[in-house]
């Protein structure tokens, strides 16, 4: 049994503060539990006594035995003051009360959790506005009473949008699974919350309205096991990026709270919603439609334009129209006038009523080559309207389960009635062709295979890794330098062209023979972060004479320009080819971890931010989607007569950078900019690390 059993199936519910008055909180908590048919024991809490709703009122929770669930409905001081024992006659406390950590009452709040704590039981909110679970059935929640049972379970952080939620799914007649508000989150968050849910039999979707999370690492691991038949969409509020933070790095600067929330829910699976509507349009399709069998879809219409609409919206998402035009013909050609189209989107033209619809759909329906519907009709002066609303609603059920069919009815108050009526069938109908396209694509997306994670470790040298690292650390610098960097990118199989740090003229010649000529000879130096804006950068240098010069000028430059800088001598490495510059990196998120990131690289990579996330560390699948993602990929994969580069080998450095950022903790920053790509081979160029040094 899932512990959270007694919450969403509780056998007794005691409520403290109960209400005399209709209309309050604790009225309306008390009336909700009551119209919801719940079958368990309801202990009523009250010093005024007397009955409310029909049931008795006991004096003071002493007088009453222990309970599954305890709903608080009392001014905050009061439920600070009986923490301890309602915490002791209960498991499960939802503490509906408001006035605690969101306005700045933490230790109000804290207090909560220690009492709760201190007997072993566990709390939802504060400031949440209760539970509706269908399984028991309870709706201890003081929303609406009329809560429609079906397969979607909600979890949202805001209360007053949970609320709404509730009344925008009764009137598209959604169905909730459970409904439950997870407000200060000072105890349960969605965390148990989901796991809960993906072993509920009764929960199919689950929606979520997530505002932050401050444990994103936990997250992940819940829906890591989230089992293939379960659906999440997510709406995530707030798209701003993170505020000031501490970067040192373009990965750092580029990883916005929300560029991390993106790359962790598309990692996760997990379909995110950019609006409520779109959210709410994709939750009801993916509740009311079977899984997609193949990528055919087929659009049947009765204006051209329409199906244009829907064909150039179709592209847009990556839906597959069925293009087999023999086939097309077999099926749909004599169902149609002669004028009519059996080429995909298939119009059966402007005349076409219930009759030829039902034809036409019963041939979707029954082919297998199609494997999705989308129907759509413009609404016509003459047409008889009702009949074609019972066609489509009777032709839908009989063959609702076979194949997923989502319909968009364009025009006045006779296709709003259409769709109206349909949404009340459960049927997946829209006013606007972008929305049904837009849900059909989130059905596809939901029922995407999901790749295995396999995440092998692979040989490093840790121990030498692990030196550089220390070293740093017993000196108190967290910038790493530069041949430090590379040692240690070197050490994790990357693939790092000689380099050598030369600390005066002689070891610079030495050096600048040894690896060979032309090199390219940078500053070292902590203090020194943009190198070339110092003049402490010289390329192509070819010949001893051109090495001292080129070092004395270097010297000179950053003497001149960073007067204060310890410089540690000069870095000699050799010259490399041009090739497809890329950035490869990583930073820390506070509340998801280490976050790869991968892109083009070079000096526009601030500009154009065309660069992909994830949350580390990563299978070498997930590493090729980030690569695949950005949208300058065919600039990699080659384009006009280009060759393709080596993507397996960016591959490789992306995944080896995810195991070691995830190996070792310290490195809070990595920036390999640029990775420089051949047709065969990838080489780092210039590294940055950045390591936590405790204070
Ligand atoms: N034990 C049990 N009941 C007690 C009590 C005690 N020790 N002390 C008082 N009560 C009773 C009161 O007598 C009252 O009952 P009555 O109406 O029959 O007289 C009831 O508890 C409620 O107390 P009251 O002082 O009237 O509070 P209220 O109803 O005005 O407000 C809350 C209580 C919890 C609703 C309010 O403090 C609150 O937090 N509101 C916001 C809720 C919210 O928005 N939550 C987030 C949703 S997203």
């Amino acid at each position: 049994m899932h512990p959270l059993e007694p919450l969403f199936n509780p056998q007794s519910v005691a409520i403290i503060g109960a209400s005399h008055h209709e209309g309050k909180i604790g009225n309306i908590v008390v009336h909700n539990i009551i119209a919801s048919g719940y079958k368990g024991e309801i202990y009523l809490i009250n010093p005024k006594r007397g009955k409310i709703l029909g049931l008795p009122v006991y004096k003071s929770i002493d007088d009453i035995p222990s309970v599954d669930v305890a709903i608080v409905v009392v001014p905050a001081k009061i439920a600070v003051e009986m923490a301890d024992k309602v915490a002791s006659k209960a498991k499960y406390i939802i503490v509906i009360t408001s006035g605690f950590s969101e306005i700045g009452n933490m230790d109000m709040e804290q207090k909560l959790v220690e009492s709760a704590r201190k007997h072993g039981s566990r709390i939802l909110g504060p400031n949440v506005f209760g539970i509706f679970s269908s399984k028991a059935p309870i709706n201890a929640t003081f929303g609406p009473a009329e809560i429609k049972k079906g397969n979607i379970g909600v979890i949202s952080q805001s209360g007053a949008l949970g609320i709404a939620m509730i009344g925008k799914a009764a009137e598209d007649n959604l169905g909730l699974s459970a409904i439950v508000s997870i407000g200060n989150k000072a105890d349960l968050s969605e965390v148990e919350i989901l796991s809960y849910l993906f072993q509920d039999e009764l929960t199919k979707v689950i929606f979520m309205y997530i505002e932050g999370l401050e444990n994103g690492h936990e997250f992940m691991e819940i829906v890591k096991k989230k089992p293939e038949e379960k659906k999440i969409i997510a709406l995530k509020a707030g798209r701003s990026r993170a505020g000031a933070r501490a970067v040192a790095s373009h990965t750092g600067s580029l990883a916005g709270s929300d560029e991390i929330f993106d790359a962790a829910f598309r990692q996760a699976g997990i379909l995110r919603a950019d609006s409520l509507e779109d959210a709410f349009n994709w939750v009801a399709t993916i509740a009311a439609s079977p899984p997609p069998k193949g990528e055919n879809v087929v659009i049947i219409t009765n204006g051209g334009g329409l199906g244009v609409v829907a064909a150039d919206a179709c592209e847009k998402y990556g839906l597959k129209l069925y293009d087999d035009m023999e086939m097309l013909q077999k099926i749909f050609e004599d169902v149609m006038p002669e004028f009519g189209s059996y080429k995909n989107p298939v119009d059966l033209t402007g005349q076409a009523g219930a009759r030829e619809y039902e034809l036409a759909l019963r041939r979707a329906f029954e082919n297998d080559a199609i494997h999705a519907i989308l129907a759509l009709y413009c609404e016509r002066g003459d047409a008889e309207l009702e009949s074609l609303m019972n066609t489509l609603i009777r032709v839908h059920k009989e063959y609702e389960g076979k194949k997923p069919a989502l319909y968009a009815l364009f025009g006045g108050e006779g296709t709003t009635k259409i769709v109206t009526e349909m949404k009340k069938n459960r049927i997946p109908a829209f006013y606007e062709v972008e929305d049904a396209v837009s849900s059909l694509h989130a059905l596809y997306k939901a029922y995407e295979k999901r790749d295995e994670e396999k995440i092998e470790d692979i040989e490093m040298d840790d121990d030498a890794i692990r030196k550089i690292i220390d070293a740093a650390i017993n000196e108190g610098r967290s910038r790493l330098l530069s041949h430090e960097a590379k040692e240690i990118l070197l050490h994790a199989g990357l693939d790092v062209p000689p380099f050598r740090l030369a600390r005066n003229i002689d070891e610079a010649i030495e050096y600048a023979n040894e690896i060979g000529y032309p090199v390219a000879m940078k500053v070292v130096s902590e203090d020194i972060i943009h190198k070339t804006d110092v003049g402490g950068v010289v390329l192509n240098v070819e010949n001893d004479e051109e090495a001292i010069d080129a070092y004395e000028l270097i010297m000179k430059n950053c003497h001149m320009h960073a007067r204060r800088a310890r410089i540690e001598g000069i870095e000699i490495t050799k010259m490399l080819p041009p090739g497809t510059e890329t950035i490869v990196g990583a930073t820390t998120d506070a509340s998801f971890g280490k976050v790869l990131m991968f892109g083009l690289g070079g000096i526009y990579v601030e500009v154009l931010k065309d660069v992909s996330f994830r949350i580390a560390p990563i299978s070498k699948k997930e590493a090729e989607k980030m690569v695949r993602e950005i949208d300058s990929y065919p600039i990699l994969a080659g384009i006009r007569g280009e060759k393709r580069k080596d993507i397996n080998a960016i591959i490789d450095s992306i995944y080896r950078i995810g195991i070691l950022v995830n190996k070792f903790g310290e490195i809070s920053e990595l920036d390999i900019n640029p990775l420089i790509v051949y047709e065969k081979g990838a080489k780092v160029v210039d590294a940055r690390i950045i390591i936590k040094v405790k204070k």
